[in-house]
């Protein structure tokens, strides 16, 4: 295997000392390390301990005498297989969210094709800050990669989130990118998540327990498979996953149109939403008044979604999510075979360990042709791996009869 290159960059924070075991971990996994530093940084520590502790020159200068032909901060940005920023101060993410770029670390990092994962520490009120805030979330819909500080105390004597996260976190970022295969690249992937909510009222709605969790460790996973991807959300507390786009809805109907917008331009849907089967009929004006010792609410069906998608589908994979609670691998053929699905995720919502809000799932996966892989408890990250093996190997197939 080719040695990796990772340009590591480092700001001015008092956690820059972090940065140098950062280097040693790094250069121990096998990667060529080449760091930049901003100047700040080399107030905090010495050039000299990076370049000993890499092997390799430290640059913070961006008109330094080149060394080489190459522009400095064009050959960094061309030569990393990554970038990654630890620590990264607020305001160095500020400059990369407005697109400055008046030093080499700055520039090296507008001018990169590579992926770039920025570790940011700093006091817990610069990171609470709606400016910091919003210039992470810009960054993440970028498609930059951020790995969250932790919570404890800080340098300044206060308490709460701003410490750079455990290098062993970032490393393992690091790696995840850098070694994933991009098998799903040069595909659109369309995931949907979360529940969606029924109005009642101006003040009520029906919904259930949905969490999103699943759905959006689905589009993480084709996002970083090289997949182009959307995802369709109802309400929910998550933040999105870098660099997927998000297309947020409230209704059934809502989720309908937009899914039905993305269908035609799309390779592959994997529908993980827990969409209500039932709206109210009428939605009444103004709030409902409390009247009488029971109430009666008619509704009627919401549009399957999954249903129109599996008429209409041509090229692309469908795959469908069931959630059971009795007679599960009947239930779930019933509806792998209605909806006309290429894959279908089935879960017994009532194990332990399986189905809404928590972190794990139980899943069995059915095949059109009978077949059933059943899954131990793990990750709704490890499932959505899972699934896409699955997925690239239909598509695999696919392309292998088109050939033919
Ligand atoms: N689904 C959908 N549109 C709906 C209802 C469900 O697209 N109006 C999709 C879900 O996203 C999921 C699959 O259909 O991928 C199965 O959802 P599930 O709630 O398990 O089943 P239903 O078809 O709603 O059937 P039932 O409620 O009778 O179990």
């Amino acid at each position: 295997m080719s040695q990796k290159n990772i340009v590591l960059g480092v700001t001015g924070s008092i956690a820059s000392y972090k940065a140098a075991e950062l280097t040693s971990l790094l250069v121990k996994r096998g990667f060529s390390v080449h760091v930049v530093m901003t100047a700040a940084a080399t107030s905090f520590i010495a050039p000299l301990t990076f370049q000993t502790l890499s092997g390799n020159p430290v640059h913070v200068d961006m008109f330094s005498p080149p060394k080489d032909w190459n522009v400095e901060h064009i050959g960094l940005a061309q030569m990393a297989d990554l970038l990654l920023i630890a620590p990264a101060t607020a305001n160095f993410i500020g400059k990369i969210a407005a697109g400055i770029a008046d030093d080499l670390l700055s520039a090296t990092v507008l001018a990169t094709k590579a992926p770039v994962v920025i570790a940011p520490a700093m006091n817990v009120g610069m990171y609470e800050n709606k400016i910091f805030q919003r210039n992470m979330k810009l960054l993440r819909e970028y498609g930059y990669y951020f790995v969250e500080p932790e919570e404890g105390r800080l340098a300044c004597g206060t308490a709460g989130k701003g410490r750079l996260a455990d290098l062993e976190k970032i490393i393992k970022v690091v790696e995840n990118l850098i070694f994933r295969e991009q098998d799903l690249s040069g595909k659109k992937v369309l995931v949907t998540a979360g529940p969606t909510r029924e109005p009642l009222d101006p003040v009520r709605f029906l919904s259930n327990y949905s969490s999103g969790k699943m759905g959006y460790a689905l589009a993480e996973e084709a996002r970083e498979r090289g997949a182009e991807v959307i995802l369709v959300s109802g309400p929910t507390g998550l933040s999105p996953p870098p660099g997927v786009k998000v297309d947020f809805v409230e209704t059934a109907q809502e989720m309908f149109e937009a899914v039905l917008n993305y269908f035609p331009e799309v390779d592959v849907v994997v529908k993980a939403a827990a969409v209500a089967d039932f709206r109210p009929k009428q939605v009444a004006p103004e709030k409902v008044k409390k009247r009488g010792s029971c109430m009666v609410i008619e509704l009627e069906a919401t549009p399957d979604i999954l249903f129109h998608l599996g008429k209409q589908k041509n090229k692309q994979i469908l795959v469908g999510f069931a959630a059971e609670t009795e007679n599960l691998l009947e239930n779930a053929r019933e509806k792998l075979r209605e909806k006309n699905l290429d894959l279908l995720v089935a879960n017994d919502l009532k194990q332990e360990g399986a189905g809404f809000q928590v972190d794990t799932n139980i899943a069995t996966i059915l095949y059109p042709d009978g077949g059933v892989l059943r899954l131990p408890k793990m990750t709704k990250k490890e499932l959505a791996r899972v699934i896409f093996d699955e997925v690239v190997k239909l598509i695999k197939l696919r392309e292998k009869e088109g050939d033919r």
